[in-house]
């Protein structure tokens, strides 16, 4: 099975990821580093702990990062689109048990460094939070992309944005992370912007039949996505449904059909206030500026909802 390590700012929505990829037959979740993103460094590891305790994988390893952006000075905690809206589909902590433990193991990017330097077989990164981990990680060693097979991040928007009128929150909160991990030239990234995980919204029925399965994980995911249908239901989206975007990046691991991509050239706006965080896509026909990623304007619904219900509802024995 592929080897995974996810890098998460847990968040409702990097819950169901984490679910996922610690309970698909397929992945091997070889260990969770958390940053500071959605909620605080603290909270975003404290509801790590909880979803992996939650499901039974308290043996999976938790590491704790970066607790602000690498270059801005000071991180806007309440400029966080959500919380504008009125509506948190995030909350400071999970809907589900403290953890029993709160074990955690040496620091997020100790860990991402000596796992990519002495691994034996590629390694799949799949960073959902702001990218703050994975660019100090190559900023102490560059060379270390080459363990790498492939980086699946969530993040970016082109015709779709949130935290602001050009950005998406994950490249929006470290730009000058975004920028470092776009430019590292890892030999395949793939990125998963809101153009597509707006198109694969999770319906509440989806929620009922999660619940239904009476499994941790279909209880857990029902009452995570139900916290953010709440929250986005009639504000930011149709009735009944709502993103769950770290969630596209896990699924297309098994299923890499449940988005389409185009290869094109992507940076980030670091400078301008208007504009920052803002994921340049060259996306003009015949453009001469080199690809450097796969990016994801589709996505399937319908896919990605029997993909839930397959992994979540089924009692997987280990
Ligand atoms: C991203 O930001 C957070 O709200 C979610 O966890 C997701 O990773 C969406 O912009
Ligand atoms: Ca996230």
């Amino acid at each position: 099975s592929r080897k995974v390590i996810l890098d998460v700012d847990t968040g409702t929505d990097d819950a169901v990821a984490i679910m996922f990829a610690a309970l698909h037959p397929d992945l091997d979740l070889i260990g969770v580093t958390t940053v500071n993103g959605n909620v605080p460094l603290e909270n975003t590891t404290d509801n790590t702990l909880r979803v992996l305790d939650w499901i039974g994988r308290s043996d999976v390893p938790v590491f704790a990062g970066l607790a602000r952006p690498i270059a801005r000075l000071d991180f806007p905690f309440d400029k966080h689109f959500e919380r504008d809206s009125g509506n948190d589909p995030h909350g400071s902590a999970l809907p589900i048990p403290e953890p029993r433990s709160t074990r955690q193991d040496t620091g997020a990017v100790e860990f991402l460094v000596e796992t990519l330097r002495s691994a034996t077989e590629p390694i799949t990164l799949v960073p959902v939070g702001p990218l703050s981990n994975i660019a100090t990680v190559l900023a102490i060693d560059p060379a270390l992309t080459d363990a790498v097979d492939e980086i699946v991040i969530m993040g970016g928007g082109h015709a779709v944005t949130n935290v602001t009128a050009s950005a998406e929150f994950n490249i929006w909160a470290d730009p000058e992370a975004a920028n470092m991990v776009f430019s590292a030239g890892f030999r395949r990234l793939t990125l998963v912007p809101l153009d597509a995980t707006y198109q694969a919204l999770v319906t509440r029925d989806t929620c009922a039949r999660l619940e239904k399965s009476a499994t941790p994980a279909g209880i857990g995911a029902a009452r995570f996505i139900s916290r953010r249908i709440d929250a986005y239901d009639g504000t930011v989206t149709t009735a009944g449904a709502a993103p769950v975007h770290d969630v596209v990046c896990t699924a297309y691991l098994v299923r890499p059909e449940v988005i389409t991509t185009r290869r094109l050239h992507v940076t980030v706006d670091t400078t301008s206030p208007l504009t920052v965080g803002r994921t340049v896509m060259d996306t003009r026909l015949g453009s001469t500026q080199e690809p450097n990623a796969d990016v994801a304007f589709g996505a399937d619904p319908r896919l990605l909802a029997d993909l839930l219900l397959d992994v979540f509802t089924s009692v997987i024995v280990r």
